[in-house]
């Protein structure tokens, strides 16, 4: 283990305390340093802009959707005009166009908005425009950080019959920023830093505070248990592997699921290498599922979820070495399955493998699985929408739900049961290889041999896990994509049949 180099806190974003209130706009204007103001296309703007249509075709500016013009000001806040073109203003759009203010403004501290009246809830409207400037501000820096533009405050502005609404409304947003700071941080944070056993630290913090049970498994105890998969992918690294537990159990639940999250901290490829491109470099963020798994759990109790989660975080590297396994290796399952490993690049599935199993021997109402699995999956959908399948299109259904309604899109792929005989093997249950098309699909079909009937469904992340840029509160580079997917997901589950 890395006992000899100095070290920094893999979660240094996540831990900043940044205030949001809801106030009157006269202590706005008193207190803020920068004033969003939403401008329609074509039309003059409201006063308090204090510049007036033909000042703004002026410099440019026509309203259009997303744009932005800071305005400096002798006394108070610098204003800035936000576009929001013409037609209909939904939640995500205000989402997005809070991060493009945020954005417009990086020096600046302390931010305000107005609560505008575009048809959408007060409380969805404050808890988007405090998601929105929370997370465009947020980003991974563990240097020195004196002249950081670090965010202080958002102030939301509303009339006084709608500060209690916009008060939830802001705490709900606050909530889930913190917890996508977290998945972010994690998703982030190099992984010689972050190996699986200072996860498991990071678990131990962050769910106890949470009010989650945490409960951590070495390699002696994974041995006991007989996880294989995970053993097996952990067998090339000098760094010990780690299966983590966490569970949320409200009073009275209205249903139980269980969370599995792909917790490969660098995946190197193993013996069936990686080329050394930029892809590679990327495999850091080869445990986003679990850092999904995680975050997003870390939100349940504060925003009320009715739902009981447990979550595993299946975490090791995938490292080539003299005691990595072997193509042609068969490894034994936590139930018993037996796989022949033909690619020790399809890493992923051999540690999901073993939870998967765990989940079902447990009453449980669905099995929801989340993981960086597939280059083919990338190649589908690019990087904006990850692809789910499943056994149960009730699952699937409240997953595609959940990301639509956070941002978070989800695309189902059909699961081709006749794909399943690519995974046949001579001497074992199956190998961990199907043939070279259709890979998130054999994938997928893969995972479902371990969920013994079970409703479950996976969500394939591979494309939505990097961002090449950033735009609108989405960050450049690992994402922690599926934070924001699973809270929703769990807030609003409903038991198959009972809906
Ligand atoms: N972690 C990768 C999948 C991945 C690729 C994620 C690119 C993000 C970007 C996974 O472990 C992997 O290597 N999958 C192989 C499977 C193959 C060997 C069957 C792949 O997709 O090439
Ligand atoms: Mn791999
Ligand atoms: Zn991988």
């Amino acid at each position: 283990m890395n006992t000899v180099l100095p070290d920094f806190d893999p979660i240094p974003s996540s831990r900043q305390r940044i205030q949001v209130q809801v106030t009157t706009l006269k202590q706005a204007v008193d207190e803020a340093d920068a004033l969003a103001v939403p401008v329609a296309a074509g039309n003059e703007p409201p006063e308090e802009l204090g510049v007036d249509l033909a000042g703004l075709k002026s410099a440019g500016f026509a309203g259009d959707r997303g744009r932005t013009l800071v305005l400096p000001r002798a006394d108070g806040p610098v204003r800035v005009a936000v576009g929001i073109g013409s037609g209909d203003v939904d939640v995500a759009l205000v989402r997005d166009l809070a991060a493009e203010f945020a954005r417009a403004v990086p020096w600046h501290r302390k931010l305000a908005i107005e609560v505008a009246d575009f048809g959408v809830p007060v409380a969805d409207f404050a808890q988007a425009v405090t998601e929105g400037v929370l997370l465009a501000r947020w980003r991974y820096f563990v240097g020195r950080d004196a002249d950081r533009p670090t965010l202080e405050s958002l102030h939301i502005v509303a009339s006084d019959q709608d500060t209690a609404e916009a008060g939830a409304g802001a705490e709900r947003g606050r909530i889930v920023a913190a917890a996508c700071s977290l998945g972010r941080d994690l998703a982030n944070c190099p992984a010689t830093t972050l190996s699986a056993a200072r996860m498991a630290d990071v678990a131990v913090e962050v769910g106890t505070a949470a009010g989650l049970e945490v409960e951590i498994f070495g390699k002696d105890e994974l041995i006991a248990l007989g996880c294989g998969g995970l053993l097996g992918v952990n067998r090339g690294s000098v760094e010990p592997p780690r299966m983590i537990r966490l569970r949320y159990v409200p009073d009275e639940p209205t249903g139980r699921i269980a969370l599995v999250g792909k917790g490969v901290m660098y995946d190197s490829g193993g013996i069936s290498l990686k080329p050394s491109d930029e892809s590679h470099a990327q495999m850091k963020n080869d445990m986003t599922g679990a850092a999904a798994v995680l975050s997003s759990m870390t939100a349940l109790r504060d925003l009320g979820c009715r739902t009981a989660v447990t979550g595993y975080l299946m975490c090791t590297d995938n490292m080539p070495s003299g005691s990595a396994m072997k193509l042609g290796d068969v490894l034994t399952i936590h139930n018993g399955t037996t796989v022949e490993v033909l690619n020790t690049d399809a890493e992923g599935r051999l540690v999901m493998a073993d939870a998967l199993a765990m989940a079902t021997e447990e009453p449980v109402d669905a099995i929801v699985d989340i993981a960086t699995l597939t280059g083919a999956c990338l190649r589908t959908f690019g990087t904006e929408i990850a692809g789910v399948m499943g056994n149960d299109p009730r699952v699937v259904e409240q997953l595609r739900q959940a990301g639509d309604v956070v941002d978070e899109p989800v695309w189902e792929l059909p699961l081709i049961r006749s794909y399943r005989s690519q995974l046949d093997s001579a001497i074992a249950d199956l190998t961990n290889m199907g043939g070279m098309n259709a890979g998130s699909i054999t994938a997928a079909l893969f995972l479902e041999e371990f969920v013994d009937g079970r409703p479950w469904a996976h969500v394939d992340i591979a494309g939505t896990a990097q961002l090449p840029a950033p735009r609108t509160w989405r960050n450049k580079g690992a994402t922690g994509f599926g934070t924001k997917l699973l809270i929703e997901f769990a807030l609003r589950f409903a038991r198959p049949g009972t809906s």
